[in-house]
């Protein structure tokens, strides 16, 4: 921190304590001495308050308060920039022999996360490194390996895709064979690494409210094969007419999806992340959707992305060998 905010922390904790220690002994010096059957004058709901002076053990235990305030300050980081006696708190004393990122030496809680990033990048990196070299589909045949990505998933994934990664409402299931951007492997790793922006435009304005109605109409009867809710007023074939000419650039002519622009497969209704009823259709037909998957790239590092990507194409893979579900790897208990 500047030196101006590292005096002004300093002298505002200094400050306080010796205007704390100012009040306690100048309160103190009027005072009698003795013990005494006087009160002091008030009375709260008849309670009185005899005018004693404060117990010694009392008033000892305020000063030890303050010694161990000021020995706590001179020992440990609290005054601005001070880095404290104890060479613990010291980096350059000490395991790290260059200053942090930001140039700076000395405690704080940041410099602690880092060297325990530091240290735990030393114990596993070359553990993720090794991984990071062997194909995908072999990682996710090394249980050790899977119980790592397991972990990251856990961590860093199941707030939004579930820590079973079937996924909720707007997030993906990770552990069937739908897939939005692609089930390869490398498509897997690439959704995690760079993430995706999905653009699902609104099209309200652009064939009005019926023509929304007709189209989902469509999606719901023609390309999922179920059946429209009684008494629905859509025109299953305008609906079909307008499929063509607005929605097969991205979803294709069958509505079989697209993965290179995450338009998703419109014939798997057990997969859409925003509902299939025909109101859910309709509204996201009418004012689009933009899923965002967050890039991991320069959260996680290439390495452990490569073993999250080798965990979630486990999900939906079986292993070749044994003829086993890989799915049965749990995701540790949070
Ligand atoms: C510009 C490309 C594009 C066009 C044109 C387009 N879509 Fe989409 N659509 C997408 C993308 C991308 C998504 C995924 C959105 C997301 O994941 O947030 C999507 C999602 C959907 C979904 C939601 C699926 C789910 O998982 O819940 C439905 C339904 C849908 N589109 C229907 C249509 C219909 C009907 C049309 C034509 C009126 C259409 N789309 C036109 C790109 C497009
Ligand atoms: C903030 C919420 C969020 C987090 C955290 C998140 N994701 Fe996602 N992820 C999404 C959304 C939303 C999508 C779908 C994007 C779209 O609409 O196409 C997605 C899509 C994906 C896909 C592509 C799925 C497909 O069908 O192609 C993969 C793979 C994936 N996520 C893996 C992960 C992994 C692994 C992690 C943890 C490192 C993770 N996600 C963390 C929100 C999240």
């Amino acid at each position: 921190m500047s030196t101006f905010w590292s005096l002004y922390v300093s002298v505002l904790s200094l400050g306080t304590l010796f205007a704390i220690t100012w009040l306690l002994l100048s309160t103190r010096k009027g005072q009698r001495s003795e013990q005494t059957e006087e009160t002091v004058g008030h009375s709260f709901d008849g309670i009185e308050e005899y005018d004693n002076p404060l117990p010694k053990w009392w008033f000892m235990l305020f000063i030890a308060t303050l010694v161990f305030a000021l020995g706590y300050l001179a020992l440990y980081p609290g005054l601005g920039n001070w880095q404290g006696l104890l060479p613990g708190y010291n980096y350059l004393d000490n395991d790290r022999q260059t200053p942090f990122a930001n140039g700076k030496t000395g405690w704080t809680s940041v410099h602690e996360w880092e060297k325990e990033m530091a240290s735990s990048q030393a114990k596993f990196g070359p553990l993720f490194a090794r991984y990071a070299a062997m194909p995908i589909e072999d990682v996710a045949r090394d249980p050790e390996a899977l119980k790592m990505g397991a972990r990251l998933f856990a961590s860093n994934c199941s707030v939004c895709h579930g820590s079973d990664a079937k996924g909720a409402y707007g997030f993906p299931n990770l552990a069937d064979a739908d897939w939005r951007w692609g089930g390869t492997p490398d498509a897997i790793k690439a959704s995690i690494l760079k993430g995706r922006q999905a653009v699902m435009p609104g099209w309200a304005a652009v064939i009005g409210e019926q023509g929304v109605a007709d189209v989902a109409g469509f999606v719901l009867s023609n390309l999922d094969g179920r059946t429209l809710p009684e008494g629905t007023k859509a025109d299953v074939a305008n609906g079909a007419k307008l499929f063509a000419a607005t929605c097969t650039a991205c979803h294709g002519p069958a509505g079989k999806g697209n993965p290179a622009m995450g338009a998703p497969d419109l014939t798997h209704p057990g997969a859409f992340i925003y509902g299939s009823s025909f109101a859910q259709l309709q509204q996201t037909i009418r004012h689009g959707r933009q899923g965002q998957m967050p890039a991991q790239e320069q959260l996680q590092g290439n390495d452990k992305v490569h073993v999250l990507a080798a965990y979630v194409y486990s999900l939906s893979h079986g292993d070749e060998k044994t003829g086993e579900h890989v799915r049965s790897v749990e995701a540790p208990a949070q």
